[in-house]
C-alpha cells in the first residue's frame, strides 16, 4: 500500500481487539519510533500494554474501548510542530501494517510510570495504536475552497490540499488555510502545534503524489 492511499484510508479508531502488537509488527514500529526521535530530536515512546490511560470516565465516554497501547508523544516543550509532522508519519506507516489508530489530547489520562518525560520535556499527547474493531469512518470536512486561497493552482498543491483536509486535527477543527507563494513556496496559516505539523505531512503526502517530492515551507 503506498502513503496517499494509507492516508485515504486513516481514520480514528477508538476500539481495539485483544489482539497484542508483537514480532515483526512490533518490531517495525520499534523502528519508526526510533527513526523519528533520530530525525526529529522526540522523545517518543512506545507504550505496551498499559490500559490505565484510557480508563477515566472521559475516555470511556469518549468511545475508547480495550484501547492499551499508545505512542506517547514526548519532547521538550517547543516541539509540538514536530512531534506532530513525525507522530503522523508513523500513523501512515502503521496504517500500511494493518494497524488502526487515534490522536488524544484531552482525553488521555495520565500513567506517568508508562514513560520517561525527562527535565524541559513534557507530554504533548499520546497516539493510540492497535487492531481496531472497525476502520473508523470518514470525517466531515470543509470545502477546498475553504481553505486554499488562489486561483489555476497547480496539481500538486492541490492535491496536497486535498490530503490535508483528510489529516487528524484536535476536535476536528481544520485551523489552517494553504496559499502558494512565490517562488513555489507553501504558506500554512492558523493551524500550530501538533496540527500544524500533522497537516503539514499530510500536505506532502498529497504533493508528492503529483510529483513535487519536496515541498518549500514559507
Ligand atoms: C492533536 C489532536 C488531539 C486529539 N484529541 C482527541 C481526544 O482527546 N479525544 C478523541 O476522542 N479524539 C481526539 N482526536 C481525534 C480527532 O477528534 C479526530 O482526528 C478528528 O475528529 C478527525 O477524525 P479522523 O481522525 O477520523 O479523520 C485528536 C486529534 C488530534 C490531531
Amino acid at each position: 500500500m503506498d502513503t496517499l492511499r494509507a492516508l485515504e484510508l486513516r481514520h480514528s479508531v477508538r476500539s481495539y481487539t485483544d489482539q497484542p502488537l508483537s514480532g515483526d509488527v512490533l518490531t517495525a514500529l520499534q523502528k519508526l519510533v526510533a527513526k523519528a526521535n533520530q530525525d526529529g530530536g522526540l522523545h517518543i515512546q512506545l507504550v505496551l500494554d498499559r490500559p490505565k490511560a484510557f480508563r477515566s470516565l472521559l475516555a470511556r465516554i469518549g468511545g475508547f474501548k480495550n484501547t492499551k497501547n499508545y505512542f506517547a508523544l514526548i519532547a521538550k516543550k517547543n516541539k509540538g510542530e514536530e512531534l506532530g509532522y513525525y507522530g503522523q508519519k508513523i500513523v501512515l506507516e502503521a496504517q500500511k501494517l494493518g494497524l488502526n489508530t487515534c490522536w488524544v489530547g484531552g482525553t488521555v489520562g495520565k500513567d506517568p510510570d508508562a514513560y520517561d518525560v525527562d527535565r524541559g520535556e513534557k507530554l504533548f499527547g499520546v497516539i493510540a495504536v492497535g487492531y481496531g474493531t472497525t476502520q473508523g469512518h470518514p470525517h466531515e470536512s470543509k470545502k477546498l475552497d475553504d481553505v486554499v486561497k488562489g486561483k489555476d493552482l497547480p496539481d500538486w498543491f492541490v492535491s496536497g490540499a486535498e490530503a490535508a483536509l483528510l489529516a487528524p486535527t484536535a476536535m476536528n477543527r481544520q485551523p489552517f488555510t494553504l496559499s502558494l507563494e512565490k517562488k513555489d513556496k507553501v504558506a500554512l496559516g492558523k493551524a500550530s502545534g501538533l496540527d500544524k505539523g500533522i497537516v503539514k505531512y499530510n500536505f506532502e503526502v498529497g504533493a508528492a503524489s503529483k510529483g513535487c517530492k519536496n515541498v518549500k515551507w514559507k
